[in-house]
């Protein structure tokens, strides 16, 4: 796959040119912060690659990333070569089918992958008479909707979840006025299209305090084993300006114990329909601290994260990684020899720990399946 690199940092994910000759350019959140690398996709096997080494990654990320390989399966299954697209409609949806059973295995948790691709999938079989050069048309037309949709889902989420927190928080053992928020993995600008469910969220709270004259101060678990808080959370929140501290995940529990912390906000890779919600592993345990320490526990994430077909998190399925991301820091051995690694990519925390979760559509206090069924009812 080829690779540029530049100094200023472009956009996470950028459909370049038209439909049949067209490639997905992707920021290789693997090299970051220290490259700022641009890989260019031409195939879905890129596509598939990238997602599955988390060169792009964040569920709503990998939903518009695979829309965009299905294109680029398409096009590589009939105009291999320059030049106009072989086949007819039937060469076209039978490379449509392959093309997202290909991208479909990529990563197993987050929802937005498979519901990026049965929504494309369906607008192509709502119009079975469009020859196929209008049809690959059409279906870079509905990823880049699935695109524009999700930058505007980021915004109202940054909105909702804003309007949850205190405006004026408790004193605390930090300084007087500072309002303080805790967030784990990412699930900023780089895990969208646009600024992010959770970071949007503190991003809105930092532009509301700044214009107001208060602060606010981010804490960003460092998020073992591939250090996505350290690594691109706070990449995202110091580039604009927010003050952000980063912590090993193992010090949450003494940090909420200083009461520096009014709220924690994460985001989600697959909502259950009771409410019970997967995201990155580590994202439990700060539930049940929060819990403990009784400071609110919000999820922020868009609908198109909620699976209404799984009655409860047990029905998640969780990825489960390579050891060595375990056992080895880099390239370096750090684990005994011998030792066996656990390694689940995510947990699932249950409902009765979520204070509330927020989607583009407003606020789910206290969920339950039939508080979830209502505010999706439509969706
Ligand atoms: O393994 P990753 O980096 O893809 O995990 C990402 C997360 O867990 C995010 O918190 C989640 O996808 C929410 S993205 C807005």
């Amino acid at each position: 796959m080829p690779e540029t690199s530049s100094r200023t940092a472009p956009p996470t994910l950028r459909w370049v040119g038209d439909a049949l000759t067209g490639t997905l350019e992707l920021l290789d959140q693997t090299r970051l912060p220290g490259e700022v690398v641009t890989l260019t996709c031409r195939t879905d096997d890129d596509v598939f690659g990238a997602i599955r080494r988390l060169s792009v990654r964040g569920a709503p990320a990998i939903g518009v990333s695979a829309a965009y390989g299905l294109v680029l399966g398409v096009q590589q299954a009939l105009a291999p070569a320059p030049g106009p697209l072989s086949g007819g409609r039937a060469e076209f949806d039978a490379a449509l089918a392959a093309s997202a059973e290909k991208l479909a295995a990529s990563r197993p948790t987050a929802v937005n992958l498979f519901w990026a691709l049965a929504r494309c999938r369906r607008a192509l079989s709502a119009e079975p008479d469009l020859a196929p050069a209008d049809a690959l048309a059409r279906l870079l037309a509905e990823a880049r909707e699935i695109e524009a949709e999700d930058r505007a889902m980021c915004a109202a989420i940054g909105r909702h979840g804003a309007d949850l927190l205190p405006e004026f928080p408790p004193p605390g053992d930090g300084p007087d006025g500072e309002l303080g928020l805790l967030t784990h993995c990412n699930a900023g600008g780089l895990a969208t299209a646009g600024d992010g469910t959770a970071l949007a969220v503190l991003f809105e709270a930092h532009r509301r305090a700044t214009e107001a004259g208060r602060r606010v101060r981010t804490y960003a678990d460092e998020t073992r084993p591939l250090l996505q808080g350290a690594r691109l959370t706070a990449w995202e929140l110091t580039r604009r300006g927010v003050p952000t501290t980063v912590l090993c995940d193992s010090a949450a529990a003494s940090l909420l114990a200083t009461g520096r912390v009014h709220a924690v906000v994460t985001g989600a890779d697959r909502v259950a329909a009771n409410g019970d919600a997967a995201n990155k592993i580590g994202t439990f345990p700060l539930a049940v601290l929060a819990h403990r320490f009784n400071v609110p526990f919000y999820i922020a994430a868009p609908t198109s994260t909620f699976d209404r077909d799984l009655a409860s998190g047990d029905e998640i399925p969780i990825e489960q990684r390579d050891a060595a991301e375990v056992l080895n820091y880099g390239d370096l051995r750090t684990a005994a020899d011998g030792a066996e690694a656990y390694n689940p990519a995510f947990d699932v925390t249950p409902a009765n720990l979520i204070t509330a979760l927020v989607t583009e559509r407003g606020v789910i206090p206290s969920p339950t399946t039939a508080a979830v069924g209502a505010h999706l009812a439509g969706a």
